[in-house]
């Protein structure tokens, strides 16, 4: 896809807002007053590159789908044996890609500059990442595959049994993702913020964190993982309330015809079984 201006300048943005990315959560103010820039850029950049479709040269046209993910998150994207990204969620938009009769390139990146990279780096994102109402002011969403919630891992050992518990701890979460955003609502917490959700892991069973907000399935992943060593919580129990959260593919904003080439895809395979198939294979096993 076309590098356009806005892009560079947008590069240039992300370069100052991972440069403010503390791990201790102090530089959130600052980070959100960037993310602002980020989000009108990429949306002036989103803009542009649907109306560059509509003069054929989107993904649809020139034949190759660049798919943007973080693979962090297991099962759904993690990076294989043969050091390429693996998982439900590769398996599911390389059957997309097949169906709409496109090549699926994957780039592997940070989560939280997903967003901010569709229309100018990548054409579209799939990375286990919920629909929220601040992402969808910069990209469009396709229909949801798959319902989620977080989960909260604590050490095997921890008093912490609610949402009131979480008070004024230091909980870690990989940077800019529904985790992240929930720490951001308990009362005197800190959000340690990681790039990987296996460091806040780590850093859990080194004690330097107090509790790790993070998806159900990678949840499950890391707690089966460290079994001796965690216990997990369903955030979705009465003691936390956890709000249910679905994933989607993020796709450049205005693009219907793209929206409605992968839209139809996802429906095929849930129709044909082969979405199922990637459930039991990826995520059931
Ligand atoms: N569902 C969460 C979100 O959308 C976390 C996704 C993290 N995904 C990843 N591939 N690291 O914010």
């Amino acid at each position: 896809m076309k590098k356009t201006v806005a892009a560079v300048l947008l590069a240039m943005t992300m370069t100052v807002t991972f440069a403010g990315c503390g791990s201790d959560g102090k530089d959130k103010t600052a980070e959100s007053g960037d993310a602002a820039g980020n989000a009108a850029d990429a949306a002036a950049d989103t803009e542009k590159s649907a109306q560059d479709n509509s003069e054929g040269e989107g993904p649809l046209s020139d034949g190759v789908l660049n798919v943007g993910t973080n693979a962090e998150f297991p099962p759904f994207e993690y990076v294989g044996d043969d050091g390429e990204p693996d998982g439900f969620d590769m398996a599911l938009i390389k059957a997309i890609g097949e169906k709409i009769g496109v090549e699926v390139t994957v780039e592997n990146m940070e989560f939280d500059s997903l967003v901010a990279s569709i229309g100018s780096k990548i054409d579209v994102a799939i990375a286990g990442m919920t629909i929220t109402d601040e992402r969808k002011n910069m990209v469009d969403f396709s229909d949801e595959y798959y319902e989620a919630v977080q989960y909260v891992i604590v050490p095997a050992d921890s008093e912490i049994a609610s949402a009131a518990d979480l008070e004024g701890k230091n909980i870690g979460v990989q940077l800019g993702t529904t985790g992240d955003f929930i720490v951001e609502d308990i009362k005197d917490a800190t959000a340690a913020q990681y790039n990987k959700a296996v460091d806040a892991v780590n850093d859990l069973r080194n004690g330097r964190v107090d509790a790790v907000i993070i998806d159900k399935n990678p949840a499950k992943v890391f707690g089966e993982q460290f079994k001796d060593e965690v216990k997990l919580y369903d955030g979705e129990s009465p003691e936390f309330g956890f709000e249910k959260e679905y994933y989607a593919i993020a796709l450049p904003k205005g693009d219907e015809e793209l929206a409605k080439s992968v839209n139809d895809a996802l429906a095929e395979l849930k129709e044909d079984g082969t979405f199922d198939e990637l459930v039991s294979q990826y995520i059931e096993n």
